[in-house]
């Protein structure tokens, strides 16, 4: 059990796959590395958006023996892989569904079960999917439940559920139009979590060779100053409550966890990072 302070950051899924970033996938013995080193960092959050995210996390969380430190996210990437796909994609909650995400994060019970709206999906069907997971809650076999990117109609929908308790939504310098859903988030009185603050790492390469071209020095340094402001930008906007990063690295566990504990940019970092846009 760690006595680090929590971090405000939480470990995204992508980590543990290949499919939506530039490093290879981490073998097993370094995904457990990576899960053992957060967890001892203080970053006891873990989001899991598909399979093969789920399946690590909880083969990790399971070798290292740490379930009950972790506060685990899943959602609804549930549809089966053909032999054509790389990824699963969203599907409606079913109440068998519940056993799946359990049984591939190796755990009785979710901590926080995020709705993902479906692609082309009725009121219908969305509402069906919504009050199957609230079921999951009052079974005790969810803690609470979250929305990703909600929308204007989001009081409508949840408003005063107290089963809803957190939103995720991607906020970065590339997103410039996030920030009224964040504060639409506060305004359901919900903890707002920000993913992507490096663009799955395509941002931050397209800034870093731009960086390069005005600034000497070693590139390795330039983009360690640009990975902590891309990160203090995001976790330290308004309405943010945390901020979820893939890490396919060891030695950027720690180097997150510095980061976000500098605080937010001052003027000129952030002029910096403007003048890379
Ligand atoms: N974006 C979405 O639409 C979306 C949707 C649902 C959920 N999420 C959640 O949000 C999480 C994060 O989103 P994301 O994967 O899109 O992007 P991200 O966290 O912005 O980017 C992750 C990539 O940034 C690089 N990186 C991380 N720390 C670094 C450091 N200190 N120095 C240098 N490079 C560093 C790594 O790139 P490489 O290893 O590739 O080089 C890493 O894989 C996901 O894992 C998922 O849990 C996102």
């Amino acid at each position: 059990m760690t006595t680090a302070p929590t971090s405000p950051l939480i470990l995204g899924g992508h980590s543990f796959f290949s499919e939506l970033g530039n490093d290879p996938v981490p073998s097993p013995e370094l995904q457990r590395e990576i899960v053992r080193a957060c967890l001892d960092g203080g970053i006891t959050r873990f989001d899991t958006t598909h399979q093969p995210e789920r399946l690590a996390l909880g083969r990790a969380l399971k070798d290292l023996g740490r379930r009950e430190e972790a506060t685990i996210f899943a959602w609804n990437f549930l549809k089966e892989l053909g032999p054509e796909d790389k990824l699963d994609r969203p599907i409606p909650y079913e109440s068998r569904h519940i056993d799946q995400l359990c049984r591939e994060l190796q755990t009785d019970y979710i901590d926080g079960v995020v709705i993902h709206d479906l692609d082309g999906g009725s009121a219908e069907v969305h509402a069906g999917q919504e009050s199957v997971a609230r079921a999951w809650v009052q079974q005790g076999r969810v803690r609470t439940l979250g929305v990703w990117a909600p929308r204007a109609d989001a009081t409508a929908r949840y408003g005063g559920d107290p089963a809803f308790t957190f939103m995720i939504c991607p906020l970065n310098v590339d997103t410039p139009g996030a920030a009224a859903t964040f504060e639409l988030g506060k305004s359901q009185g919900w903890r707002n979590f920000a993913c992507s603050p490096f663009v799955r790492g395509w941002t931050l390469d397209r800034m870093l060779e731009k960086a390069q071209t005005q600034e000497a020095g070693d590139p390795v340094a330039v983009r360690t100053t640009l990975a902590d402001r891309l990160l203090r930008y995001t976790l330290y906007h308004p309405n943010v409550d945390g901020a979820i990063t893939a890490i396919r690295r060891l030695e950027w566990v720690q180097a997150n966890i510095d980061s976000a504990a500098r605080g937010p940019l001052d003027e000129q970092e952030m002029a910096w990072l403007r003048g890379l846009l």
